[in-house]
């Protein structure tokens, strides 16, 4: 199996569920630190207040990435840390911060890859409305603008926003995550809208100033689909679902409204009137902001649907099999995915690729012999790496593939119960113990990808815990 000698090959963490300090070094609330508080939000009645404590840990943390022999780490930005208030005033130390793990990642020869948007917006700014607020791409924009300043003499790989219609579905119209509200779906449209404008202001801004010259990216989620078989017609079936307008039953679960305007500079008025009847109305002028040239196309993946053209043209579901492997997210586990992920997107809109988000929660814990023997995780990502070679060998262009996540971390409205991590964290001891899947993916990128050509069943391996705590 062959790669690119460029090929990235990474992993990524997000602020609030890696970096703990919560109230710490100046950083002011976020919507998650609120939200966190309200009693039963989260399963296990956790919050990300201490998470994986990696602003303390930083170099401790780096240390492991070099001894899995990471080439980037994919990490996001808290914007209360810079701005405590959303806007105005500057908190020195967390730009500080920042600084040092950018410098430590560099020393270390990692990439940094700075997402600017994972979720946490500023509590202040959710007091005025959040990204309802019409003014919030203008928050957005002052907001980088203070990130470029500071950073980009060091760092040059940058995605805006990730996943928009995780944040705003689960936020503003289901209510599970930050910040709990339920808003309409002509409502949640118009903070979409704005999320999309946040976006093109921040991609201006990060070319404007710049001070080196920047690889800029988007990481919405792949909500997209296997073809049944390689048929024209499944083939058809499949970017219709990953692309077209949704079915009702999906609800925000699309893509066309969150990629469409950024990457065409096209408002799918369909999909928005199957929406809801009264969608907001998007001129040409703010079609034109949202559709900025970038750079890249950053997708996050870990399942998709199987369909085929069924009666009358029509999209037909093929059910799963029953016992399907499943991870503890109770997502199904399906490889090709990844490859037809990169393929239909590549094919409409043209841009290189990038894996910013792939992995798998499990039921795993440290074995009497200190390790923790996650083989599952091992044949998770070997499956899923030789679909990205299948595309690879093809001619998509795929610049690299970041595992999600370093660390097992704070899971959103799941707290510590679900496990991702190439890194096992007890979260009582703040102990690390790198997981036989770290170990093994340090063999994938020292082979830049040929490891994935042995078995996997190989692979467990017995490794002693050599990372400094
Ligand atoms: C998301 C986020 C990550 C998650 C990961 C596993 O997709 O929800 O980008 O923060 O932790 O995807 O759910």
């Amino acid at each position: 199996m062959k790669f690119p000698d460029q090929f990235i090959w990474g992993a990524g963490t997000s602020s609030y569920q890696v970096e703990g300090a919560s109230r710490a070094g100046g950083k002011g609330p976020s919507i998650w630190d609120t939200f966190c508080e309200r009693p039963g939000v989260i399963s296990d009645g956790q919050s990300g207040e201490i998470a994986c404590d990696q602003f303390h840990r930083l170099e401790q943390d780096v240390a492991a990435m070099a001894e899995i022999g990471l080439e980037s780490y994919r990490f996001s930005i808290a914007w209360p840390r810079i701005l405590p208030e959303g806007t105005g005033n500057v908190n020195p130390s967390g730009l500080e911060y920042y600084d040092r793990l950018v410098d430590h990642l560099l020393e270390n020869g990692i990439e940094p890859y700075v997402t600017l948007y994972h979720w946490d917006l500023p509590h202040a700014l959710q007091l005025k409305g959040g990204w309802m607020n019409a003014d919030a791409p203008r928050w957005f924009e002052s907001y980088t603008r203070q990130v470029i300043e500071h950073l980009s003499d060091r760092v040059s790989q940058w995605s805006t926003f990730n996943e928009p219609s995780c944040f705003l579905g689960l936020g503003y119209l289901e209510g599970i995550h930050a910040p709990g509200i339920k808003v309409s779906r002509a409502e949640f449209l118009t903070a979409v809208k704005h999320v999309l404008l946040a976006h093109g202001r921040a991609v201006q801004t990060i070319r404007e100033h710049a001070k080196t010259s920047p690889n800029i990216g988007y990481c919405p989620i792949s909500h997209s689909a296997i073809p049944a078989t390689e048929s024209e017609a499944d083939i058809a079936a499949a970017r219709e679902f990953t692309f077209g307008t949704p079915e009702p039953a999906r609800g925000h679960w699309f893509s066309n409204i969150f990629t469409d305007p950024v990457l065409l500079g096209v408002w799918p008025e369909e999909a928005a009137a199957a929406f809801c009847p009264d969608p907001p109305r998007v001129t040409q002028s703010e079609l034109e902001l949202m559709y900025q040239p970038i750079d890249h196309l950053a997708l996050n993946l870990y399942t998709a649907a199987i369909v085929r053209e069924g009666e009358n043209g029509a999209i037909e579901h093929v059910p799963g099999v029953p016992g399907e492997p499943l991870t503890t997210m109770g997502w199904t586990i399906r490889p090709e995915g990844i490859y037809w992920a990169i393929r239909l997107h590549h094919e409409r809109y043209g841009l290189p690729i990038i894996i910013g988000e792939n992995g798998v929660a499990l039921s795993e814990w440290i074995a009497e012999d200190g390790c923790v023997h996650d083989a599952q995780r091992i044949d998770f990502i070997a499956r899923y790496l030789r679909q990205v070679g299948r595309a690879v060998e093809e001619g998509f262009p795929v610049l690299g593939y970041y595992y999600w996540s370093l660390l097992d971390n704070f899971e959103w409205a799941e707290g510590y119960t679900r496990r991702f991590g190439l890194i096992h964290v007890d979260f009582d001891t703040q102990f690390r113990t790198i997981k036989d899947s770290g170990y093994w993916y340090r063999k994938v990128i020292h082979s830049n990808g040929a490891a994935l050509s042995a078995p996997t069943t190989a692979a467990v391996l017995m490794q002693p815990n050599e990372i400094p705590q």
